[in-house]
Order: C-alpha cells, then sequence, then structure tokens
C-alpha cells in the first residue's frame, strides 16, 4: 500500500480532513472541531514550513556500511526513533467516535514496527480502558498522554496504566484548546508543584507534552520530567507560535543530557525526522497522518507509513554521512 493509495482511500471516510498529499496544514486551515489550527489556522503550516527552510549538508566521503535506524528510548530498543502523536477524540475525524479502533489500529502498527505509540486521555469514559486492552492484545509500547484535568483526575487515571505503559504524560499546553472550555472537568495551566505532585504518583518515566520556550523546559526538569515533547499541540493551542524546529536548538542547548527530547509538529518525512534529530531531539512524534493512515488502511495503513518513514530516514541518513542514529550531528545542517 502506498501512501498515496492510503491518502486516496481515507478520503472516502475521514471527516474534516482532506488527506492531502503533503499533510502541512493548508487543507485543514482553522477547521476546529477538526485537525486544523487555532484561528487564523496557519500553526501547522508554520511547524511544516519550519522544517523544510532547513537545509541539510551532502556527505558521500564515508565507509559504504549498512545504515542503523535502531535506538534505545526510556529502556527500549525501537526500529526508529519515532512516536505516533496522541488523538484523544476521533470525532474530530467522524461523526462516529471510533477513538478505541483507532487506538487500537495505531498500537497494532507501532508494535508491528518497533515503534512506540502515544494516545489521548480522550472525552468519553471508555477511551482509555479501550486503549488499556489493546496495549495488553498487542504487547505495544505506549505512553497515555494526559490531558491537564485537576492532579487528583490524572492521578486516578494514570493508576490502570502503572504497570503496562512505556512511561506517563501529561499535555501542558491542552490549557488553551477553546472547544475543551465546555468539560465538566476542564483543563487548565499547571504549576511545577502541580507536575512535581503527579511525577510523584508513577515509578515509570514522566513526559511533559507542549514545551516550547527554555524556561518551560527548565521548569520540566525541575518538576522531575525525564522527558519533555517540544510541542505547539500542532497550532491548535494559541496562533503565532514559532514552528518547533525553530526552538528546539535552544532547548536542546539548555536541557540536553538532563532529560530525553522529544519534538513533534510538521513532521511528515525521514528527512525531517534527520533533520530534528541532527539537531539534538532524541525521537520524534508524528500525529496526523496517523489519523490518515488508520482510515486509509486501518493497522496496515499504519505500518506502511511507517515502512515509508524508515525507507526515507534511511536514505536521508545514508546521504549526510549517518550510520548509525548516534552519527546525526548538528554539523550535518547548513
Ligand atoms: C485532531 C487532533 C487531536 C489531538 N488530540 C490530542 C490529545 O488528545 N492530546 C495531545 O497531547 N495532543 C493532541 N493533539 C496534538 C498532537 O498530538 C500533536 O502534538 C500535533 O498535532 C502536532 O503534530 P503533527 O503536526 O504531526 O500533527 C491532537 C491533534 C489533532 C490534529
Amino acid at each position: 500500500m502506498t501512501y498515496q493509495e492510503i491518502c486516496e482511500n481515507a478520503r472516502k471516510t475521514i471527516l474534516n480532513c482532506r488527506a492531502c498529499p503533503e499533510c502541512n496544514g493548508l487543507g485543514c486551515g482553522n477547521t476546529l472541531p477538526g485537525p486544523g489550527s487555532k484561528a487564523p489556522g496557519n500553526g501547522a503550516n508554520v511547524n511544516w514550513q519550519a522544517w523544510k527552510k532547513i537545509r541539510l549538508n551532502f556527505d558521500t566521503f564515508a565507509e559504504d556500511e549498512p545504515v542503523d535506524t535502531g535506538t534505545e528510548l526510556f529502556g527500549k530498543h525501537l526500529a526508529l526513533p519515532l512516536m505516533s502523536g496522541p488523538i484523544g477524540s476521533m470525532t474530530q475525524y467522524s461523526r462516529e467516535d471510533v477513538t478505541v479502533a483507532f487506538n487500537d489500529g495505531v498500537m497494532e502498527g507501532t508494535a508491528k514496527t518497533g515503534t512506540i505509540d502515544t494516545f489521548g486521555d480522550g472525552i468519553a469514559p471508555y477511551v482509555l480502558p479501550g486503549a488499556l486492552e489493546s496495549i495488553l492484545r498487542h504487547h505495544a509500547d505506549a505512553i497515555p498522554v494526559f490531558n491537564p484535568m485537576p492532579n487528583a483526575s490524572i492521578i486516578r487515571k494514570m493508576e490502570p496504566f502503572e504497570d503496562h505503559a512505556l512511561a506517563m504524560c501529561v499535555v501542558v499546553d491542552s490549557a488553551g484548546l477553546s472547544h475543551w472550555k465546555h468539560a465538566g472537568d476542564r483543563p487548565g495551566s499547571k504549576t511545577v508543584a502541580d507536575l512535581k505532585e503527579i511525577r510523584a504518583h508513577t515509578k515509570k518515566p514522566f513526559l511533559v507534552k507542549g514545551i516550547m520556550t527554555v524556561k518551560n523546559a527548565l521548569q520540566a526538569v525541575e518538576a522531575g520530567a525525564d522527558g519533555i515533547i517540544v510541542s505547539n499541540h500542532g497550532g491548535r493551542a494559541l496562533a503565532d507560535v514559532p514552528g518547533t524546529a525553530e526552538v528546539l536548538p535552544e532547548i536542546v542547548k539548555a536541557v540536553k543530557g538532563q532529560t530525553t527530547v522529544i519534538v513533534d509538529g510538521g513532521i511528515r518525512h525521514g528527512v525531517d525526522m534527520v533533520k530534528a534529530i541532527a539537531i539534538g531531539a532524541d525521537a520524534v512524534l508524528i500525529c496526523r497522518p496517523f489519523a490518515v493512515a488508520w482510515f486509509g488502511g486501518g493497522a496496515d495503513g499504519v505500518s506502511a507509513y511507517i515502512d515509508m518513514l524508515k525507507r526515507e530516514f534511511t536514505e536521508a541518513m545514508y546521504m549526510v554521512g549517518a550510520r548509525k542514529v548516534s552519527d546525526l550531528c548538528p554539523e550535518m545542517i547548513r
């Protein structure tokens, strides 16, 4: 199954998304609820553009050895430094709530390809129990991503995952999602003390998603985060913020070695992954294309998309002179 076939298939059923050949935020604009960005709707495209502005240096003066895309993350060996992104509620793409089936399909596809799944806590009460069943069914390396609800609610939701999740994550920038403001238990901003309290309730690696400044990266480290996800929620939480590729270098400089750095936002191809890792990220997270991949081909669509990323990542690594993921470095960027 090619990515083009996946997109053609997805277009038959997916709502609010045009399953564009290149998922760059232009087709969905400010469609919210839906996969778009906060009005005026430019955020996802700003993220995508920021990666495209980065240029790579050729280096074919190297031993002609095969490329190894494997890496270690949170004590796990991965086939490539990739995570699928969380989508808390698939009602943004469909009239029926298909969130449980989506999480199941993505977990099957990521488990089959040796990568990591992350999933959202959703609004509907069946989302988290469904995800737990899928982790067990597929032996998936999966990470629940909890919206910034009151601490007691997050701590209660984490508990069933303590023995089964690879890590736990709280997404702090969901505080800015307008379409969530009507939920009963509404998301809000967190202090370092709040995050420390959540951190203390799990023995798993603890991640904070939604970091866009050095200040917040250092605060997440102070709160005990084993990993941060540099992310602006795909442009959905606040308009006119920088692309994640713009802030990644300064954040890496400030916290590298103290915490694992993951980045998302407009990463679509293996070549973008090479740029992110060369700047200093340990792994990338990709979200929207996984919705298209699942609508277009279920779990097989998901693994076909990951296989494409792996081929592209391998080729781009080879051309910048990297044979192992740890060879990727800033000198490979012009
Ligand atoms: C429809 C939709 C729903 C999302 N739901 C969540 C969520 O529940 N939790 C979360 O942390 N991020 C959520 N996100 C943000 C993504 O996980 C990711 O951070 C963002 O889309 C940027 O990645 P991308 O450009 O690859 O899509 C959602 C994004 C979309 C498009």
